[in-house]
């Protein structure tokens, strides 16, 4: 064995908002398999992560949740653990960018900075909500494209022409926070001098640093200058706050590749290890990023530079991966594509998606489509049919015909030494990151282990006892075959490893073990590995317009005239105001709400006193509403032509009470109530039993 590598590994941190979905999975499974494959080669490696969780995305969202920023990062830290450890991943340590680790780090490199002279101070000026209060993102600023005059574009760039701008271009702009205009303010920002580090960053990316089409990319933006970095934000902002300077905060993304470091910290504290031997500018320690290619700049240019700025050593290589597509599409929420990783695993193992994933990465950053058909197809082949076929076919007849003992010397041992010495190849490309190369030369050596067992058929020489020591024999050799394939694949498939190493009763397997054949040894019964995914089942992960709730589910007559669109969820037709529905809104498309969640929404048993067409709207009912201790009101349903006025009066309905009134052109809708069904003719309004009361809440 070579010298006994020192190395830190990461993957990219997940923003403490949403749920871990199959582009996230790709990514952990991806730096997971070669993590692995270095501890299988007896190197000393650790693979951090931890939640992204600043920022003014994570700032609103709590607040349309009506939580704190702690307590909605506190919960989505336990889901993404759990996903997480469920696909596998063999994190040593996951942490979060709100620890004290991190805010510690934080100071000592900006300090470091300042120092330096790498920091600047600069007057800038930003859109300001003045009814929010705060200064706004370019993406929460939204307006018509001063290129082309598209309406509702973001404040940054245009969907519909490409320009890009900034929110002061746009025609019309409004705060994606309130809705109101925002004003133009100034305020002095903090600015990394990235320009500082062209020459050292042009040098470390030709020093490997990066992938080749990488490397390319990188080139263009030196060519078109590197600018400083803006990394303060004024308060309100959750984040942390930049020593003497009240009021400022960094920037999420300064304090986000930090988490690195921090979460590594954590693990030096916990095991004993010294951060300095791995972040000293003079470490022989190795340090890796994956990343997804969509967060290139900041690890290529920001990152290194901001180490380097600081007195410490940069990665010795970001390892970037393209973006997963589901049956050659985006992934998308209304689609139904938009698989998240618990969604995956309420059906299927999370070692069949390991292996498919594996099976497609290569070293480039071209993007990994996910066919649900091949899927299945691929999995049943290679798995069932060749791998997990080659030890099912073999261990009966040790089992019964040879009192589960090898034999004590294998038939073909060349055969075996071909199985070998193809190790070092599977190794290059694994460490190359070319998973599909190490899994296709795996595949190829399965399908000469079943050629071998096709052509000895210890099945047909079984059926003569006097054969018992040939059949022991090929058994063996084919055993051994499959053997040597497991250990191969223990960095893509670690649980069915694990099972087939106690099958044949060895205690460790590590790189090296394939080198030798296992002899005359006693083994366990054979129990099935893997079975089959039935295709139907995987076809089912796709669920368009039913991500969040069964076929059939609830429909709200919503107060706009929506009645006739498909079937809208509760929180996407409300009549909110324009901050609080794309939150609900996002919510929503988050998949599963929590109990929390779900209690926010004030269901009340109301009785319908009066119904009334709408002159001048031809899908609403005008609504008189006895909602009991919280009096009356009037709520306007879309859902003229599936109910007279009359069929309404006097009936009990479900509403949602604590919605925030909705001005219209007929008047303020004041609530929204509950009903099922597509729309047009077939909606049919919810009602609780003659029992209930008018006011009771519902649970
Ligand atoms: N929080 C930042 C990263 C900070 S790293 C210091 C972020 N978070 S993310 O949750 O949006 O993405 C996390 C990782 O998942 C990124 O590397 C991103 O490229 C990757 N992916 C997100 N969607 C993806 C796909 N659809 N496919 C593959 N990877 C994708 O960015
Ligand atoms: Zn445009």
């Amino acid at each position: 064995m070579t010298q006994r590598r020192r190395i830190l590994v990461s993957s990219a941190l997940y923003y403490a908002n949403g749920p871990l979905h199959l582009g996230h999975i790709l990514e952990a499974i991806q730096t997971d398999i070669w993590v692995r494959f270095q501890k299988l080669r007896g190197h000393e490696c650790y693979y951090v992560c931890a939640d992204d969780t600043h920022g003014t995305p994570i700032m609103l969202k709590a607040q349309s949740e009506g939580v704190t920023p702690e307590q909605l990062i506190a919960r989505v830290n336990v889901e993404h653990r759990q996903d997480l450890a469920d696909m596998l991943i063999g994190l040593d340590n996951f942490g979060s960018t709100h620890s004290a680790e991190n805010k510690s780090i934080c100071d000592r490199m900006y300090l470091a900075l300042c120092e330096a002279g790498y920091i600047d101070r600069r007057s800038v000026r930003q859109a300001y909500d003045e009814k929010a209060k705060m200064f706004l993102p370019d993406r929460y600023v939204k307006g018509i494209c001063p290129v082309c005059g598209t309406a509702d574009q973001y404040g940054d760039s245009c969907e519909n022409c490409g320009s890009t701008y900034t929110p002061a271009d746009l025609k019309d702009p409004i705060s994606v926070v309130t809705g109101t205009a925002p004003v133009w303010r100034e305020s002095e920002h903090y600015f990394f001098k990235l320009s500082a580090f062209e020459k050292p960053l042009s040098t470390w990316v030709r020093s490997g640093a990066t992938q080749e089409s990488v490397a390319r990319k990188l080139d263009e933006w030196f060519t078109q200058g590197l600018r400083d970095w803006d990394i303060s934000r004024d308060a309100p902002y959750f984040g942390f706050e930049i020593p003497d300077a009240p009021g400022k905060y960094f920037y999420v993304w300064f304090d986000a590749p930090i988490g690195y470091l921090a979460s590594f910290t954590q693990l030096c504290n916990r095991v004993g290890l010294k951060f300095e031997d791995f972040l000293a500018v003079d470490s022989s320690a190795e340090m890796h990023h994956f990343i997804g290619k969509d967060i290139l700049y900041f690890h290529t240019l920001f990152w290194p530079a901001v180490l380097q700025g600081a007195g410490m050593r940069r990665p010795t290589a970001v390892h970037a991966h393209g973006f997963v597509t589901i049956n050659g599409q985006k992934m998308s929420k209304s689609r139904g594509t938009f698989i998240t990783a618990r969604r995956y695993l309420e059906s299927f193992s999370p070692e069949y998606l390991r292996y498919y994933f594996a099976a497609k990465l290569s070293s480039g950053i071209d993007d990994i489509d996910m066919n649900l058909e091949e899927f299945s197809t691929r999995l049943n082949s290679d798995i069932v049919g060749k791998l997990v076929n080659i030890a099912s076919r073999c261990a009966g007849f040790i089992t019964k015909n040879a009192a589960s003992t090898l034999s004590k010397e294998l038939p073909d041992p060349a055969l075996y030494a071909t199985f070998a010495a193809a190790g070092d190849g599977i190794a290059a490309a694994y460490e190359s990151l070319d998973t599909a190369g190490a899994i296709r030369d795996i595949m190829a050596l399965a399908d000469r282990a079943n050629q071998y067992i096709d052509l000895h058929k210890p099945w047909t020489l079984a059926k003569n006892p006097d054969n018992a020591a040939q059949v022991r024999d090929v058994c063996t050799q084919g055993l051994n075959l499959f053997r040597a394939l497991m250990i191969y694949l223990q960095p893509v498939l670690p649980d069915m490893a694990v099972r087939a190493r106690r099958f044949f009763q060895e205690s460790n397997w590590d790189w090296a073990s394939a080198a030798t054949p296992l002899l005359g040894s006693v083994i366990h019964p054979y129990e099935p590995l893997a079975t089959r995914l039935d295709p139907k089942a995987v076809a089912r992960l796709v669920q368009p317009e039913a991500v969040a709730a069964p076929a059939g589910s609830l429909a709200a007559a919503a107060p706009a005239s929506t009645a006739a669109a498909p079937p809208k969820r509760i929180a996407a037709s409300g009549g909110a105001s324009d901050a609080a529905s794309l939150a609900a809104a996002a919510a929503v498309e988050g998949n599963m709400i929590s109990i929390d969640d779900f209690l926010r929404v004030d269901l009340r048993v109301a009785k319908v006193l009066n119904a009334s067409l709408v002159e001048g709207a031809d899908k609403l009912l005008k609504l008189r509403l006895d909602v009991g201790e919280l009096g009356e009101r009037d709520v306007f349903a879309g859902m003229r032509a599936a109910y007279e006025p009359a069929a309404l009066l006097g009936r009990l309905i479900v509403v949602v009470a604590n919605l925030e009134p909705r001005k219209m052109r007929f008047g303020v809708s004041e609530g929204m109530m509950l009903a099922a069904g597509p729309g047009g003719k077939d909606i049919f309004v919810l009602s609780p039993d003659a029992g209930a009361a008018p006011g009771m809440r519902i649970k």
